[in-house]
């Protein structure tokens, strides 16, 4: 504002001292409006409530974390289905702490009702849907059923004393890490309106039901403000897309009509293979693992055991750090050149060659997809590499055998043994010389900043790796502020 004066006054006046004694009262006018400024702001920062820091936008502050009591489930199953498929759903369900139903198409025996029902969601019994069309040839008219589990939860629920702020909807094989599901919500203002998930693996798949559809399977997140709008107008709704073919397109259609699109999120796994899914689970995205899905149709996760027993063996080392599963660090060996790969609680490969992180992060094609006919269904929606015909030349793989937490310091020790494979190799630089991988890390916790913008993790080889090389041992810790991730040389 002074300059301006200044100027426009050089042109009008004559005088140049009356020029310079305006500008000294220029000068001290506007000291003594800053001072006047500084002095009223540092009395009103005083009154702020201290959690207004700079970085949380608006929707951090009006709640807490979203923990797993706010969460609702409606789950999607059938009297046939049920009894194989709960055994999975226990793994993951807490009957103390979470609230949700199990819908299915009629009521159960007494006996399979009664098995268990203290560690198992409540069975409820869908309401009749006869009255709806459905058209999709060859289709299985559940869909509306399943899809009116929306309606019918949060009808449920939406009375109920105890806050609701998602409900969530999945399949009765959908299994959910229900702690990262409820801190992945947390960076969500339930007060708006959200519908989160993710879609298919599979190109195809997306480009048949939607890519920006949230897959049933993955599991479909609704804020509770949403659901409450959805559930009136829903089966007003439904009647309008006979033609769809899941109950995943029905609530689509009728998100998409209140005029809400998907918010992506890829730690829901749709999980559209067949086959050994290792190259998929040893490449999970920095964000939080939330679901895994058709785990019946893949192979074992873990060698030489089945299926349920390694999704519980996973589980035992969810239990201990559920935020960290499957996460991903890369570190090298510069003497060897070897890429060495920790996926979290899972598995640890190393490669006997240099990969920049870039190429060590594409998912490896181990798996087939999910429908054989060729062309594009084994086009994913991912970055892919192929995996060596000759298992001897592929990466070493060590599978996680336990988990353990030191009560003392927290730290947080994960075994890994060599998977065997019949291969002649080197004793001296080969990986396969390598029988343990032990890797130690602390729990990981990310607060709502870590979990907008994750950052991931790195890693060391400890010098306290020894038994002649039989025995690896490796940190996970945060990178250090500007630190790369690439082989020193
Ligand atoms: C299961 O049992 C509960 C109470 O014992 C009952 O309310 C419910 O209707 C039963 N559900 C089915 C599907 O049979
Ligand atoms: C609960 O949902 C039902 C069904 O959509 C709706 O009619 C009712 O108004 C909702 N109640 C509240 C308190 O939101
Ligand atoms: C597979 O498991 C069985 C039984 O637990 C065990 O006897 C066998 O040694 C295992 N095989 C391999 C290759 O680990
Ligand atoms: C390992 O491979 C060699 C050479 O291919 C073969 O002779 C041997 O029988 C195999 N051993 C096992 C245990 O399969």
């Amino acid at each position: 504002m002074c300059l301006f004066q200044r100027i426009s006054r050089a042109h009008s006046s004559s005088s140049s001292s009356t020029i310079s004694t305006r500008m000294i009262y220029c000068i001290l006018l506007s000291i003594f409006a800053s001072l006047v400024y500084l002095l009223v702001s540092l009395s009103l920062s005083r009154f702020q409530p201290k959690d207004t820091a700079y970085f949380l936008s608006s929707q951090d502050q009006s709640q807490s974390l979203t923990e797993i009591d706010h969460i609702v489930f409606g789950i999607g199953s059938s009297t046939k289905s049920w009894p194989a498929r709960r055994e999975y759903v226990k793994l993951w369900w807490d009957a103390q702490r979470m609230r949700g139903c199990v819908f299915v198409d009629r009521p159960l025996s007494s006996l399979v009702n009664d098995t268990d029902s203290n560690l198992l969601p409540p069975i409820c019994v869908s309401e009749d849907t006869s009255r709806f069309r459905y058209t999709w040839r060859k289709g299985d008219r559940n869909a509306i059923r399943i899809a009116r589990c929306v309606l019918e939860t949060v009808r449920m629920f939406n009375t109920s004393s105890e806050e609701v702020r998602w409900y969530v909807f999945g399949d009765d094989d959908t299994i959910f890490i229900p702690e990262n599901l409820a801190r992945t919500l947390s960076k969500y203002d339930h007060t708006s309106w959200y519908y989160i998930g993710a879609s298919s693996e599979i190109y195809h798949q997306n480009s048949l039901f939607g890519h920006d559809m949230a897959f049933g399977g993955g599991g479909i997140a609704i804020s509770s403000s949403l659901a409450n709008v959805l559930a009136k107008n829903f089966d007003s709704c439904i009647e309008r897309y006979p033609h769809l073919y899941g109950g995943d397109s029905r609530i689509h259609a009728c998100v998409l009509e209140l005029g809400v699109g998907l918010s992506h999120e890829p730690g829901f796994h749709q999980f559209d293979v067949k086959g050994n899914a290792l190259g998929i689970l040893t490449s999970h995205s920095t964000r939080p693992l939330v679901s895994l899905h058709h785990i019946v149709h893949i192979d074992p996760i873990f060698p030489n055991v089945t299926t349920f027993s390694a999704v519980s063996h996973l589980f035992s080392a969810i239990e201990l750090d559920p935020l960290r599963i499957f996460q991903v660090s890369i570190c090298y060996d510069r003497w060897y050149s070897w890429t060495i790969s920790v996926s979290w609680g899972y598995a640890v490969q190393i490669e006997s060659k240099h990969l920049f992180l870039r190429d060590a992060l594409r998912t490896q094609k181990t798996f087939r997809p999910w429908k054989n006919s060729g062309g594009l269904a084994s086009v994913y929606t991912f970055n892919t590499r192929d995996v060596h015909p000759d298992p001897c030349q592929r990466p070493v793989t060590f599978f996680m055998e336990h988990v353990s937490s030191s009560p003392s310091d927290g730290t947080i020790k994960s075994v890994y043994k060599q998977a065997y494979q019949n291969c002649t190799y080197d004793p001296i630089s080969s990986p396969r010389k390598i029988e343990e991988i032990r890797v130690f890390s602390t729990r990981l916790d990310p607060d709502i900043r870590q979990l907008k913008a994750p950052r991931r993790q790195c890693c060391d080889i400890l010098p306290t790796s020894f038994n002649g090389g039989k025995v690896l041992e490796i940190g996970i810790r945060e990178c250090k502020e500007d630190e790369l991730i690439y082989i020193h040389p």
